[in-house]
């Protein structure tokens, strides 16, 4: 087997650039736990401002900030409102009942697009056989989804039923910067509207660690309480924070080239009768099937075996993520491999 030349198995293998890696070694430090590290407060200050939110803590990853979100809002018994294909659900082991002793309710939806109706549907009654219904939790983008973007009207509808019923909304943005560029949506609108965001510096981003929590200042006051339970009071944090601030202030534009990557090999893709099914590709993430007669780990060698590395996700199912480490020539030469794979 070659070395390998593409990894499309996630954005989280994206490494920092080196003008990132030098606001790193320039970054100025202190202890954080004490609140003296100007670079991690540049950082949180710089992220409540874009958001138009009145805080912002940071913390070691996207599974801590979602995690110190469900305990913020919810009481041991209690229940969470999320998609079954959300990552609070899925892929942060059990979190929700490990850390906060709460149950979920699940919504079976099309590419983790769930609507208001449905999560009117999902909250209980008062009455004391039933969890309480503390939370709703959105994703966007929806990773499990394809990268699935939210329509603007419906989020604002279920803030509706969320308000109606004084349940707080939360949202996982491990992706939203993404999800701002396909749907030319503003980070502000969001700020209005969640009661609490998460969104990571380490995915598309490009930064090598750190996700951010935003909230009212009550919330992240709250947080940085449930942050050090967890252990995630971190010191000379701010090598760290330097670079999730590069990456806010110079590498979300260029996520629209991703977007660009992950469109022209869907093209490709979809000339391919291998190909079974996709998903609608609005991001930097495809979802496909393919067919029987190449089954996904069929695929997965074949491509491994040119130094390309793709996920597999169980019934035939890929994951291909576009980053800001390949190329156009790496996109030319994964072009042109799937072109010659015929079967
Ligand atoms: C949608 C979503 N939320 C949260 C996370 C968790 O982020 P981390 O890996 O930093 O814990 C991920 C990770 O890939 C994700 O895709």
């Amino acid at each position: 087997m070659d070395k390998i030349k593409i990894d499309l198995r996630s954005d989280t293998v994206s490494k920092p650039t080196p003008a990132m890696k030098h606001a790193m070694m320039e970054a100025e430090v202190g202890d954080d736990v004490f609140n003296e590290d100007p670079s991690v407060n540049a950082l949180q200050e710089y992220a409540a401002n874009l958001f138009g939110m009145e805080a912002a803590l940071f913390c070691s990853s996207g599974t801590q900030t979602n995690q110190i979100a469900i305990k913020l809002h919810t009481q041991p018994g209690s229940e969470v409102i999320c998609d079954a294909r959300a990552h609070v659900y899925l892929y942060e082991g059990g979190g929700i009942a490990f850390n906060s002793s709460a149950s979920v309710k699940l919504i079976a939806s099309e590419r983790g697009l769930f609507t208001a109706n449905e999560v009117k549907e999902c909250i209980n009654e008062d009455n004391i056989h039933f969890p309480k219904s503390s939370l709703v939790c959105l994703e966007n983008t929806v990773n499990k989804g394809g990268g699935a973007c939210w329509e603007w009207e419906e989020i604002l509808k279920i803030k509706e039923v969320c308000k109606q019923q004084a349940i707080p909304f939360h949202l996982d943005g491990a992706r939203l910067f993404n999800a701002l560029i396909a749907k030319n949506q503003t980070a502000k609108q969001y700020g209005e509207t969640f009661d609490t965001i998460s969104i990571c510096l380490s995915k598309g981003l490009g930064a090598p660690v750190g996700s951010l929590l935003l909230g009212s200042a009550q919330h992240i006051y709250q947080a940085k309480r449930i942050r050090k339970v967890l252990g995630g009071g971190m010191r000379q944090a701010g090598f760290l924070a330097a670079a999730g601030l590069y990456a806010l202030q110079h590498q979300v534009d260029r996520l629209k080239i991703d977007h660009q990557h992950a469109a022209y090999i869907a093209k490709i893709l979809q000339g391919k009768s291998w190909v079974k099914f996709m998903y609608p590709v609005e991001t930097n993430i495809i979802i496909f099937q393919t067919s029987a007669h190449l089954p996904s780990s069929e695929l997965s060698t074949l491509l491994q075996d040119k130094g390309i590395k793709i996920s597999n996700m169980g019934n035939n199912l890929v994951r291909l993520v576009f980053h800001l480490n390949q190329s156009a020539d790496d996109i030319d030469f994964l072009a042109n491999t799937i072109q010659s794979i015929d079967k």
